[in-house]
């Protein structure tokens, strides 16, 4: 017996007629009398009065009626909360590195949560090294990370190339210049990198990026943190080279000014398991164009 005989069976007892029933279910009379005698078959009992006028149930078929509909209610129960359970419980934890959040991560995010209210969203800080490893052990679903780190467990999509600037003092002979300076014109600066922790990191992408250009800063000093960088900036210790996004930190006497060197970028990479494109990367991938287009910021869309 299977759940579609209970229904067929119910709506003959509540049509009181075959014609009627075959009609409320869109089929044909014949194969739904042919399942109701099936059905009497399989019981040993006789469910209708026969040759009753309005079609009329036998005191066992009312007995199985009401355990019919009590059956059914029970498995449209069942399927509306495995559905809600299947809802709540999909979960996406995202990787990213800290700097990110002085950018377009939190409007990212809080856009994404809007557009799957469902989607139970984890954030961890984590740099891009440990986000591979935590994707190939599935602790987190997507990485936002800076550095270029292959792995062929793990597709690398890079979203844009964000613009760095250099931290200056509004006193620095440089905070005037607001046309941008070049590496050369900061290298010998007292020159502030960060973090001091988990390399390769920030830091080994400026350290790199001056050696491209045939630079050798000698007056460097690693500092853990952004804040902490920009703090002694503020102090008029030094300079700092930073993503464009971290001009949000808005201390007092702190001035951005561009670098004009090419190479002067900062990727931004999205990573997930190459096996993994299902329907919420597709979706966090179209979140982040949007708000792209709405930040007028250029990028190449990923091709899937
Ligand atoms: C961005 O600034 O482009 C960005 C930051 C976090 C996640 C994705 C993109």
């Amino acid at each position: 017996m299977e759940l579609r005989h209970l229904r067929y069976f119910v709506a003959v007892v509540e049509e009181q007629s075959f014609t009627k029933a075959a009609e409320r279910l869109f089929i044909a009379q014949p194969p739904l009398s042919r399942q109701i005698q099936n059905l009497e078959a399989e019981l040993g009992v006789q469910l209708f009065e026969r040759g009753s006028r309005p079609l009329l149930t036998t005191e066992a078929g009312q007995f199985f009626y009401q355990h019919a509909l009590k059956l059914l209610s029970n498995a449209e129960e069942i399927k509306t909360m495995t559905q809600r359970v299947g809802l709540v419980q999909q979960t996406m934890t995202m990787g990213f590195v800290g700097s990110l959040l002085y950018g377009l991560l939190p409007n990212i995010v809080y856009l994404f949560r809007q557009q799957h209210p469902n989607l139970k969203i984890e954030l961890v800080e984590m740099n891009t090294k440990d986000q591979i490893d935590a994707l190939k052990e599935g602790r987190i679903d997507v990485g936002f990370g800076r550095l270029r780190i292959s792995d062929p467990a793990v597709r690398r999509v890079l979203l844009r190339e964000e613009p760095l600037m250099v931290a200056v003092h509004s006193g620095h002979r440089f905070a005037q210049q607001k046309q941008g300076v070049y590496l050369s014109d900061i290298v010998d600066e007292h020159l502030f990198l960060y973090p001091n922790y988990n390399k390769p990191n920030f830091s080994t992408q400026v350290r790199a990026l001056f050696s491209e250009y045939g630079l050798d800063p000698k007056n460097i000093n690693e500092i853990r943190e952004i804040q902490l960088a920009l703090g002694l900036v503020a102090a008029g210790e030094g300079v700092c080279v930073v993503p464009a996004s971290a001009r949000t930190i808005n201390l007092s006497h702190l001035n951005y000014i561009p670098l004009l060197d090419d190479a002067a970028v900062s990727p931004i990479f999205l990573a997930h398991r190459s096996m993994d494109e299902g329907e919420h990367i597709r979706s966090l991938f179209d979140c982040i164009y949007q708000v792209y287009d709405l930040e007028a910021i250029r990028y190449d869309r990923a091709v899937f």
